[in-house]
């Protein structure tokens, strides 16, 4: 009797960190929080698999309601710093543009006749999850509108598994070109040559996607003056880059998961996933794929040696037969603007790019960079040693690592002097 009640108890905690422990790489800061967080969202996803397997929901809709669930119940248990006298002056309003729901925020109002910056923002989820109004993204774009006297407009954009690309996309078109009207930026008096767009992960691509379309768009008058991408999506063609194959275990955005976004994105059968994770569906046989397209996204080329290693690039000379049909989306620029070319790319607005080492998608930003900076665009590299995806947005409590406070406040220190 004694011995059980020793030894269960025992087992117990063998058995939950047996499940939470994962190996972390030492230049991790805070890595039991990162396990802890990441076991919860492993428990997230296998309940949502469980729930879409017995028909009761689908997979995404159940992870949404479980994140959802989780903020309200850890909803004012921490520390309030965000109740404190910075946030207040922040005006928040809910409304459309041309018909695209969106949240603007409107920093205290300055002196008399002063033009205010703009910066529009979309927010990562892997074009599935996440909303603008919720968590850590309202809080960043309230302290974005209250320290920089910026009028910040966060995009609703919709989701998978509602709608896939093209969708998401063009709603973000639509709300910037709406934006960025002259009528619209008097309305809210902001200066039409400090506008930004802004966004991360997903929300990157977007922002990325659509600052290349303003930017070669003669109609457009006003065009974005800056863009800031933290560790975004870039290219669907290789996922053997060298930091997919670092980082394809490490949480929270592992390897299968971002390639899994990406399915959904472009509408294709999740069941290519195998195929995909191999570079099967970019194989040579591709005639579609040319040499030019191949080059801009050639880590061999683009990677500085230090990040590149010893990896040997992943081409596949001939895919299975399975494989052979067209992907709509795949080459599109529009849902991977790694893949614009250099004329295009030469006409983007100064950029602000962060990576962090530990993410799958590091390469791609580094290699935008790049070929921006190649093609003439001014170009801030600001790459995270000790940083992992997604810590830009886990600032709050219980959820608040050093490095994501670190990577927002490199990212408002450069909207600050760039903006
Ligand atoms: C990828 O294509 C090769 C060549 O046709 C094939 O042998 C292999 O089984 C494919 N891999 C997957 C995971 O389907």
């Amino acid at each position: 009797m004694r011995l059980k009640l020793v030894v269960i108890p025992v087992l117990l905690a063998v058995a939950v960190s047996y499940y939470v422990y994962i190996p972390l790489p030492d230049a991790i800061q805070e890595p039991w929080r990162l396990m802890l967080l990441d076991a919860g969202f492993r428990t997230t996803l296998h309940l949502a698999s469980l729930m879409d397997w017995l028909g009761l929901d689908h997979y995404i809709r159940s992870i949404r309601r479980s994140t959802e669930h989780f903020e309200g119940m850890t909803k004012g248990l921490g520390p309030t710093e965000s109740g404190g006298g910075v946030m207040l002056g922040v005006k928040v309003s809910d409304i459309t543009f041309a018909g695209i729901p969106v949240r603007i925020y409107e920093p205290p109002a300055g002196g008399e006749g002063h033009l205010r910056r703009g910066l529009m923002f979309f927010h990562g989820g892997g074009w599935a999850l996440g909303s603008g109004k919720r968590g850590s993204y309202d809080t960043i774009n309230r302290m974005v509108s209250d320290e920089l006297n910026t009028v910040v407009v966060s995009v609703e954009y919709r989701l998978y598994p509602e709608v896939h690309f093209p969708v998401p996309y063009l709603d973000c078109l639509t709300a910037a070109k709406h934006f960025l009207s002259p009528e619209v930026l008097a309305k809210y008096a902001i200066d039409p040559e400090r506008v930004a767009v802004s966004g991360d992960s997903a929300g990157g691509n977007l922002a990325a996607a659509v600052a290349q379309a303003i930017s070669i768009d003669d109609k457009a008058t006003v065009k974005f003056s800056i863009q800031a991408l933290i560790y975004p999506v870039l290219q669907a063609l290789d996922f053997n880059t060298p930091s997919y194959l670092q980082n394809k275990a490490i949480p929270v955005l592992y390897r299968d998961l971002m390639v899994r976004f990406w399915l959904q994105y472009l509408g294709v059968d999740l069941s290519l996933l195998p195929q995909w994770l191999v570079n099967n569906h970019s194989s040579l046989h591709h005639s579609a794929i040319t040499p030019e397209l191949r080059s801009r996204v050639d880590w061999t080329v683009l990677l500085p040696q230090e990040y590149k290693k010893d990896n040997k690039p992943v081409v596949v000379e001939k895919d299975s037969q399975g494989q052979r049909k067209e992907v709509p989306g795949l080459l599109d620029v529009r849902a991977s603007p790694l893949l614009a070319g250099p004329q295009t790319l030469a006409k983007g607005p100064r950029a602000f790019i962060l990576t962090c080492e530990y993410d799958v998608l590091r390469d791609d930003g580094l290699m935008y960079a790049r070929r921006l900076q190649d093609a003439g665009v001014t170009v801030t590299s600001e790459h995270l040693e000790g940083g992992f995806h997604g810590c830009f947005s886990l600032i709050e409590w219980p959820n608040d690592f050093e490095i994501g406070k670190r990577a927002l406040r490199s990212y408002l220190n450069w909207l600050q002097t760039n903006l």
